[in-house]
């Protein structure tokens, strides 16, 4: 187990999306911006003290939301995370319902996921030195514990939700066409987003677990008759259940023990290696 400065473990990372960029129950441990062999994280990691446990707390989107989820270093804050000690991350994303009981104000504790983005990298064993080639995994992407979690965490406070639901992942920034978005239904998405992968599978491939909270904030094109989203819609609803979400992931990792072990898909010499790469400067 890794420590920080301070001395503390660090067990749980928490990556939030657009609008919940603070833990306001936390208290904050310390700030920093680590380098990594991918280069630059999205932003600053705080260490913030939540219920007696040490959470690594990063914004994907960096410090005002500058960074749109195509452009965002995905490897370099997975890596940064498993450098601090972390072992398993709860994230959370704003996301479109695309059929009914994924309606607006409705959180989903994501199971699967279908990937639609492009051109993202999504491994760590990309074939150069001195890593190889590791085929992963990746029938179930989300972790069953973490999910769990959350789930006693929505239960608890009463909050609506669906248990499980299939992510698509676009890449955006702009939203889908009617077209598009009747053919991810048919392909069993229940939700879409621009940000859920390949975060999943890059904490696969370090072993460390991961589960995704999503909010929906809008009906894509408006499969229930609504107007279809917009970037305006989509911030206005998250703004409003900011307090939720947050409140939802601290009890979620309060609820965490110290015997939470995460799935290990990799081959953790193959994750040693990934992780004594050094850092350039
Ligand atoms: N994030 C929130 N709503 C979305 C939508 N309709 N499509 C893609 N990403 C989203």
């Amino acid at each position: 187990m890794k420590q920080h400065e301070g001395g503390r473990q660090v067990r749980i990372g928490i990556i939030t999306g657009s609008g919940t960029e603070r833990l306001p129950g936390a208290q904050v441990l310390a700030t920093m911006t680590p380098d990594t062999p991918y280069g630059p994280t999205s932003g600053p990691i705080t260490l913030a003290e939540v219920s007696g446990r040490t959470v690594a707390f990063l914004a994907r989107h960096g410090a005002g939301h500058s960074l749109p989820p195509q452009q965002i270093n995905y490897r370099a804050n997975l890596w940064a995370l498993k450098s601090l000690g972390v072992e398993g991350i709860i994230s959370s994303s704003a996301v479109g319902g695309l059929r009914p009981g994924y309606a607006p104000e409705t959180f989903v504790l994501t199971n699967q996921l279908i990937d639609r983005s492009t051109g993202r990298i999504d491994t760590y064993f990309d074939g150069s030195r001195p890593t190889g080639v590791r085929h992963l995994p990746a029938s179930d992407p989300f972790c069953s514990t973490l999910r769990r979690h959350l789930q006693q965490a929505l239960t608890a406070r009463g909050l609506p939700f669906q248990a499980q639901g299939t992510v698509v992942v676009i890449n955006g920034p702009r939203f889908s066409t009617r077209a598009e978005s009747a053919w991810y239904v048919s392909g069993g998405a229940d939700i879409i987003s621009m940000t859920q992968y390949p975060e999943p599978v890059l904490a696969a491939e370090l072993n460390m677990g991961f589960a995704n909270l999503a909010y929906v904030t809008d009906s894509d094109t408006g499969h229930d008759g609504s107007a279809p989203v917009t970037a305006e819609a989509v911030f206005g609803r998250l703004k409003a259940a900011q307090p939720h979400i947050l409140a939802v992931l601290e009890a979620a990792v309060s609820t965490l023990d110290e015997g939470y072990r995460a799935p290990q898909l990799m081959d953790p010499e193959a994750v040693r290696i990934i992780m004594d790469q050094p850092v350039p400067g």
